[in-house]
């Protein structure tokens, strides 16, 4: 999606035991995703410290989301489970940073699961497009001094 010429720009964490699977199958099944969603392979949901989250944020995401395997499926045992605590921390920070909590979405996808990654990522695209671009925390050293203004 995109509205009056603005992409988004989506930043996907996805373990790598079921997410990312979920992701490559989405790709070999044929489920169209948008092209503007980057994935980021990690061991596990739990690897993503809230810090990632913020720097994605600031080097230009308009939204991040982290996907994990199904509770009670993570290759870790309880992996996922820090995953859900810690980013109930976050998202209620990053209302306090004045970042709007639909910028950011977690979700558990099983390595056969393709379809709904495809359907998900484009939910989320949709979502975040309809937000508009992140301003907050936009790391204004990356742009021009036209663009600052
Ligand atoms: Fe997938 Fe832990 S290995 S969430």
């Amino acid at each position: 999606m995109q509205l009056n010429g603005y992409k988004p720009k989506i930043v996907a964490f996805c373990c790598n035991w079921c997410s990312y699977a979920g992701a490559d199958l989405a790709g070999s099944s044929r489920f169209t995703y948008p092209d503007n969603v980057k994935i980021i392979r990690v061991p596990c949901s739990c690897r993503v410290d809230p810090v990632f989250i913020l720097r994605a944020f600031g080097g230009g995401a308009d939204g991040v989301m982290i996907c994990g395997c199904h509770p009670g499926d993570c290759h870790y045992t309880s992996g996922n489970y820090h995953t859900r605590r810690r980013m109930k921390l976050l998202f209620s920070m990053l209302d306090y940073l004045g970042i709007e909590k639909e910028r950011m979405k977690l979700i558990w996808i099983s390595a056969s699961e393709g379809e709904k990654f495809a359907s998900a990522a484009t939910d989320f695209m949709n979502t975040v497009a309809r937000l508009g671009e992140n301003r907050r925390l936009g790391d204004l050293r990356c742009k021009s001094k036209t663009e600052q203004n």
